[in-house]
């Protein structure tokens, strides 16, 4: 499984990006405004950082102005993924700009039917938000398996990239369905290597050793 991080945060991907842990790279609108960066300037060096999709998303409605800010994106570098709303316009916009050769990313994605759209339309990426479900107590988990799904029985090429991921949970269990992409804050990604279970036993290993007077170096 791919590992996007999901910030504008440069730091914290440079972080990640030192240990191999950065396939590509996440943006939204919120994520950008929450950078305090021009979106053109901070998404130019975030694709410099990282040879893997950048997804930087439009903030228009209408298809054709979306089609407008999807080009001027998609110029930043060859790396971006355009990323528009699922929406009719957002569907328009993501099958002329993947006419033309674009990485899209289509995002806000909720339900399998938007899922199957999205393919059909000639995403790159579908964006299924899990934690935005689980939060209104639906499994977002069972969205993942049902895109998994309907993409395997019709050989859709589209790329499901598993979001608004909260907890290292979502990361492995978005593993065991398959999902090709998982999108995830640098938090979420850095509390995969915690377990108390190792904390434990790591004490007990120094603890020992150095009872027994032993030392490498
Ligand atoms: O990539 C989408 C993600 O940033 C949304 O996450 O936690 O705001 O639902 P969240």
């Amino acid at each position: 499984m791919k590992f996007f991080v999901d910030t504008a945060e440069v730091d914290a991907i440079a972080e990640l990006n030192a240990l191999g842990m950065v396939d590509g790279v996440t943006t939204n609108p919120s994520l950008i405004a929450k950078s305090g960066r021009d979106i053109l300037e901070v998404t130019k060096e975030i694709c410099d950082m990282v040879e893997g999709p950048v997804s930087a998303e439009v903030v228009a409605l209408e298809a054709d102005a979306m089609i407008a800010e999807g080009r001027k994106l998609a110029e930043i570098a060859e790396n971006i993924a355009v990323k528009v709303p699922l929406t009719w316009d957002g569907l328009k916009a993501c099958k002329v700009l993947s006419d033309e050769g674009k990485m899209v990313n289509v995002t806000l994605c909720f339900s399998a039917n938007q899922a199957l759209l999205a393919a059909k339309a000639g995403a790159t990426f579908i964006s299924p938000f899990i934690g935005r479900l689980d939060d209104i107590n639906i499994d977002g988990l069972d969205l993942i398996e049902d895109i998994r799904t309907i993409y395997d029985n019709y050989g859709f090429d589209t790329q499901i990239l598993a979001a608004s991921i909260r907890t290292a949970n979502h990361m492995a269990e978005c593993a065991k369905i398959g999902a090709d992409v998982a999108t995830a804050p640098p938090a979420v990604i850095k509390n995969m290597a915690n377990h108390v279970l190792t904390d434990k036993g790591l004490a007990g290993f120094l603890a020992d050793i150095e009872k027994a007077g032993i030392k490498i170096v």
